[in-house]
C-alpha cells in the first residue's frame, strides 16, 4: 500500500512517516525542503531501517505535481502536511501563504479526484476555532474568522476539501485539527528543527535551556486564567503521528461514516505557560530563565480539545504525558547541540 506524504521531512510529517513504515505502509515523501533538511531522511531510516522514496520539488508547480502522479500511478492515499506554517510570517507575507498552502492542496486534489478511490488526510489546526466560546472544544464548535493568513489558509483548505468531497463521492477525506504538537521521537533521531528564532513555546524553552537563547519571554501574565498565562493542549508529536495512521486505516478499511470527517487531536488537558515552564524545569533539572513581557497579538486565552469523538469514533487517544513530551523535546535538543 503506497502512501504519499507531502512535507514528509517536516516535524509532524517525519514522525508520521516512521509510524506508517512501522505499520507496513510503503511511503513516498515529497518535500521542497524549504523548512527542513534532507538529513531528516537519514533520521527516519535510522529508526525504521527502511528508506522511503523521496522526491524534492515544489507542490506549487502544477506540472511537477502532474508529473509525479504520472510516475506514481499506484498511490493509494495522501497525507498532506506540506504548508507554510509561521503565524507571524503569514501576516507579513500573506500571498506566499495563500499561494503555497492553497495552491498545493488544489493541485493534489485535482490529481486525486481523477483516481477511482482516493484517500486524503489533511493536516489542519485548532486555530480554525479562534477563541472558542466553550471549553473543551468539540468538532462542531463554530470556526471563527482567522487571526492570521496562516490560520485562514487552514479554514479555506477545509472548505475546499469539504466541497471537493461533496462533488466527488469517491474521494474520502479526514481533516485532523491539531492542538499544540510538542516533543520528539524517543530515539532522538528526529524532532523539531525550527529555522531561526523559534516561534513556538517548547522549542524556545529547550533552546534557552541549551544556552542557545538567553531567556524565554512569556507573552503576558494578565490573562483571565489561574496564573495569568495562556492555556494550551500540548500533545506529544508521536501520539499525533499515530492518529494519522489510524485515520488513514479508518478510510482504507471502509469504516468512515461519510466521505468527509473532522477530528480534534489533543490530550483534552489544558496547561498554562508557567505550568509548562515548571514541568520542564522538573523533568530536565534545568532552571529556565524567563521574563514576563507584553501579550502577543493574536493569542487566544485558552484552547484545549474535547477528545470524545477522537477517542470513541476514530478510536485513538494520547498515551504520552506532558512530562514525557517535554523530556523528549529536551533529549532531542541535547542531541542536536551535542550536549
Ligand atoms: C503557545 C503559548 C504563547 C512562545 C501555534 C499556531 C498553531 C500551531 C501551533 C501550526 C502561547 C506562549 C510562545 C514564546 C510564550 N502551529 N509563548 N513565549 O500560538 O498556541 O499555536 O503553534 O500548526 O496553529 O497558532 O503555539 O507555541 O506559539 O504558543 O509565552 O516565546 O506559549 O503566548 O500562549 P500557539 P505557541
Amino acid at each position: 500500500m503506497k502512501i504519499l506524504v507531502t512535507g514528509g521531512l517536516g516535524y509532524i510529517g517525519s514522525h508520521t512517516v516512521v509510524e506508517l513504515q512501522q505499520k507496513g505502509f510503503e511511503v513516498v515523501i515529497v518535500d521542497d525542503c524549504s523548512n527542513t533538511s534532507e538529513d531528516v531522511l537519514y533520521g527516519i531510516v535510522r529508526i525504521t531501517g527502511i528508506q522511503p522514496q523521496f522526491e524534492r520539488f515544489d507542490l506549487r508547480k502544477k506540472e511537477k505535481v502532474q508529473g509525479f502522479f504520472q510516475r506514481h500511478q499506484d498511490i493509494q492515499g495522501i497525507i498532506h502536511f506540506a504548508a507554510s506554517k509561521a503565524v507571524g510570517e503569514s501576516v507579513e507575507r500573506p500571498l506566499l501563504y495563500y499561494e503555497n498552502n492553497l495552491g498545493s492542496l488544489i493541485y493534489l486534489l485535482q490529481e486525486m479526484t481523477q483516481q477511482q478511490d482516493a484517500t486524503f488526510i489533511f493536516s489542519s489546526s485548532c486555530t480554525v476555532y479562534g477563541q472558542a466560546e466553550k471549553l473543551p472544544i468539540t468538532e462542531d464548535a463554530p470556526t471563527k474568522p482567522a487571526e492570521s493568513p496562516y490560520g485562514n489558509t487552514k479554514k479555506i483548505s477545509e472548505d475546499i476539501l469539504r466541497d471537493t468531497c461533496k462533488a466527488n463521492t469517491h474521494l474520502r477525506s479526514i481533516s485532523l485539527r491539531y492542538f499544540n504538537p510538542i516533543g520528539a521521537h524517543p530515539s532522538s533521531e528526529i524532532g523539531e528543527l525550527p529555522i531561526g528564532v523559534p516561534q513556538n513555546l517548547v522549542p524556545f524553552i529547550t533552546q534557552t535551556a541549551a544556552g542557545v537563547r538567553e531567556e524565554l519571554s512569556v507573552f503576558g501574565n494578565d490573562y483571565p486564567t489561574a496564573d495569568g498565562t495562556c492555556i494550551r493542549d500540548y500533545i506529544h508529536v508521536v501520539d499525533l503521528a499515530k492518529a494519522h495512521v489510524v485515520a488513514l486505516q479508518r478510510i482504507l478499511q471502509g469504516k468512515a461514516e461519510s466521505n468527509y470527517e473532522v477530528y480534534n487531536l489533543g490530550t483534552g488537558k489544558g496547561s498554562s505557560v508557567l505550568e509548562v515552564i515548571q514541568r520542564f524545569e522538573r523533568v530536565s533539572g534545568q532552571e529556565l530563565p524567563y521574563k514576563i513581557v507584553a501579550r502577543r497579538e493574536g493569542d487566544v486565552v485558552a484552547a484545549y480539545a474535547d477528545t470524545t469523538k477522537a477517542n470513541d469514533v476514530l478510536g485513538w487517544k494520547t498515551v504520552s504525558s506532558l512530562d514525557e513530551a517535554l523530556l523528549s523535546a529536551w533529549n532531542w535538543e541535547k542531541k542536536v547541540r551535542n550536549l
